[in-house]
Parts: structure tokens; sequence; C-alpha cells
């Protein structure tokens, strides 16, 4: 299939262009590089071996969105969105000029141009603190935040969609904590500054960049008392996004956990690091951050049975990859740019 990858250039959907360009897809990058980066753009060409084209554009710009899919596409595939809880709480509007009006302006431009498939990145942040874990798709939504509202209403929108137009298929992706990056250490996760998430905070530590982990509450009601959840190996997400494509052949709109149904506590997220690492991750623990909850992990029975996909990544692996990717670009995608200017 010819898929159009809105938020190409960033984390989850540098991996996933790799991953569909490897299984046969073409891919077209859209970004407006407000977080991802043109050097992800480039590693993708050299990862996949091929001239992935790429257009700087935002999903608000329904002008650019339209010529660039009158070109002819089988499928849209949307990350493009703002993702830090916490600045959503600063920035709400932002958060749903970008995220929602964005959604409802791409909605529009695949109706004009006759675009019918869509895979959406959608949240576990959308249960905020559940009843019971593992979490089924069909339990209650909880958006606790702009972040998590804008999710909520952009998953809102293409239901209606869907509803509204048989020949329209969408399928919604829930993830849950993704974590890792490329096992080449050519792409991964960059933070653009101080983390927000433990993962790529922990890896800081380990490198010497940050001093020590704040671990957010102690006290929760969990094995070691930190908080718990599911981390996902970002190539297992990519892989599922693959798979995803060829469920949009059925039509319909399906909603589906990505999450491998184990949860980790911080505490062993800390000891797998420094297992796989060699080095020592000090940290303090203090209060619970606020709007976290103790533990979260899915119920992945529903995407291993629509897309015969199931995690394959365990949480060595995830800190091992993401330790390599740490190790080879210490300041994101800036070293990369500062490695490659020192060659000319
Ligand atoms: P990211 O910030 O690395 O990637 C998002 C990309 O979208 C960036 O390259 C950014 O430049 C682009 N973008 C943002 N707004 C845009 C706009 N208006 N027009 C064009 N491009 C725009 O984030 P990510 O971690 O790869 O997340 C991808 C998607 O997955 C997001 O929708 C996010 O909400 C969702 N998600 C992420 C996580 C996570 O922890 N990483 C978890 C659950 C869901
Ligand atoms: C994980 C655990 C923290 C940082 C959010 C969204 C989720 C997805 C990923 C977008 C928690 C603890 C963290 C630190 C810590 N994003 N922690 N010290 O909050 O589970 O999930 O980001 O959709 O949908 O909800 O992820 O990585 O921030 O935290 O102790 O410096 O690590 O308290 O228990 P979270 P996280």
């Amino acid at each position: 299939m010819k898929v159009l990858v809105c938020g190409g250039a960033g984390y989850i959907g540098s991996h996933t262009c790799v991953a569909l360009i490897e299984q046969g897809h073409e891919v077209v990058i859209y970004d407006n590089l407000c977080h991802g980066s043109i050097s992800a753009v480039d590693h993708i060409r050299q990862l996949s071996g091929a001239s992935v084209r790429f257009v700087e554009g935002d999903i608000r710009d329904r002008e650019s969105l339209e010529a660039v899919l009158a070109t002819g596409f089988d499928a849209v595939m949307h990350f493009a969105a703002l993702k830090i809880m916490s600045e959503s709480c600063r920035f709400p509007l932002l958060y749903f000029d970008n995220n929602v009006a964005g959604t409802i302006t791409l909605l529009q431009a695949m109706q004009a141009t006759g675009v019918q498939r869509l895979v959406f990145s959608s949240s576990a942040a959308v249960y905020g603190d559940p009843d019971v874990v593992p979490i089924s798709e069909d339990a209650p939504l909880r958006a606790c935040n702009p972040y998590s509202h804008s999710k909520l209403v952009m998953e809102q929108l293409i239901e209606e969609v869907c509803d509204a137009r048989p020949s329209f298929s969408a399928t919604i992706l829930r993830y849950f904590n993704p974590a890792g990056a490329h096992p080449s250490g050519l792409m991964g996760e960059d933070p653009c500054g101080v983390p927000t998430n433990l993962m790529p905070y922990v890896s800081q530590v380990a490198a010497g960049l940050q001093e020590r982990l704040h671990v957010f509450g102690g006290d929760y009601p969990t094995r070691d008392g930190t908080g718990v959840r599911d981390y996902i190996h970002v190539m297992d997400l990519a892989d599922a996004h693959a798979k995803a494509l060829q469920l949009l052949r059925h039509g319909g709109c399906h909603v589906l956990n990505l999450g491998t149904g184990r949860g980790y506590s911080v505490l062993e997220v800390v000891s797998a690091f420094e297992h796989v690492s060699g080095c020592r991750v000090p940290y303090e623990i203090v209060d619970r951050r606020p709007g976290d909850v103790a533990e979260v992990w899915a119920d992945p029975s529903r995407a291993e049975k629509a897309l015969g996909w199931r995690a394959q990544h365990d949480l060595v692996r995830m800190c091992a990859d993401a330790w390599r990717w740490q190790s080879m670009h210490p300041h994101g995608y800036q070293s990369a740019q500062v490695i490659e200017l020192r060659q000319v």
C-alpha cells in the first residue's frame, strides 16, 4: 500500500516507517517538525534503503494536506500530535488545536481526496485510573487531563466518521508505555531536553546527563511501592501498525490495546537498566506525581486475535536498545547533526 505517515519524523512514526518499507509498503512522511527531526527521516532512508519522500507541513493546513493526498494514497497513519501531559495542563488550547483541530482537518482532507483508511495513535491515557487491571478495550474511558481528553475526542471523531461513512475504515491503537529503540541505535526517542517519561530519564541518568532519578511515589499499593506500567518495545508497536493496515482491508472501526500484558515497577525498570548498561542509576523516592496512578497494564488479547500480533521484546531488550541509542546519541538527533557537520 502507499501510506501517508503524518508525524513520521517522530519517535513511533519513524520506527513504523522502517517496518512498513521492510514489508513492501511505500511511505511518504508528512510532519511539521515541531518535535520530530529531519535526521530521523535520513535514518529511515538509510535503514530502509528507500528514497522516502518527506513533506514539511502541518496537519492543520488543509490545502497542503490535500495537495499531498491528491497524489494518491491507500491509507493514512496518524501519529501527529503533542503528547506531554504536564504541558497540556498549561496549554490546553494548544493541545486541542493541534490534536483535535488537526485531526478534523486531516479527516476532511482524506474525505476530499477519497482516502478511506486510517490507522490512529491513541493512548492508554484514555483509561485514566482504571478500576481493574489488566485493562480491556471495554473499560470505562476517563480522560483526566487535556492531553488524554484530546485523544478521547480524536477517537470519537474517527468513530463518528466510520459510522457515517461505511466505506471509511479505521484502526485505533491504544499504546501503553512505548520504550526502546531501533536495534541499530540509529533511531530512538529524542526527548528534546529533559525527559518527562521514565525510560528516557533513566537512560540519561545512566549516561550521567542527569544526577539521579526522582521516583514519583514509594507508597503505592504495588509489590515494591512504586508505579507499575506496561512497557512495550517501539519495534513491536511498529510491527502492529503494519498488521493494522491489513485489518483495514476488511473495513469497520477497530479499537485495540497495544501492550505486553505484563507490568513492571519503576524499581524493576531501574534494576533492568543497570543490568544491561553496567551503569548505576542513582535514585531518590519523592512525592507522587499529580495525576499518576498505581498500576496500568493491558489486556492485549483483542489485538492478538485481530492482528495475529503479540509483543516479542521483553524489558531487558527494551533497556538494551534504549541504552544503545542513548550511547550513540547522547543528545538525541542533535548529536547526529553535530557529528554530520563535523564530517563536512
Ligand atoms: P513524537 O513527538 O516523537 O512524534 C509526533 C510527531 O508528530 C513529531 O514528529 C511532530 O513533529 C509531529 N507533529 C505534531 N503535531 C503536528 C502537526 N500539527 N502537524 C504535523 N506534524 C505534527 O511522539 P511519539 O512518541 O512518536 O507519539 C506518536 C503518537 O503516539 C502521538 O499521537 C502520541 O499521542 C501517541 N502516543 C505516544 C505515546 C508515547 O509515550 N510516546 C504513548 C501513547 C500514545
Ligand atoms: C511511568 C512510571 C511514573 C518519570 C504517560 C501517558 C501514556 C504515554 C506514556 C502518551 C510512572 C514513574 C516517571 C520519572 C518516575 N504517553 N516515573 N520518575 O505516566 O505511565 O504514561 O506517558 O500517550 O499514555 O499516560 O509514563 O514514563 O511518565 O511514567 O518515577 O522521572 O514511571 O510515576 O509510575 P506514564 P511515564
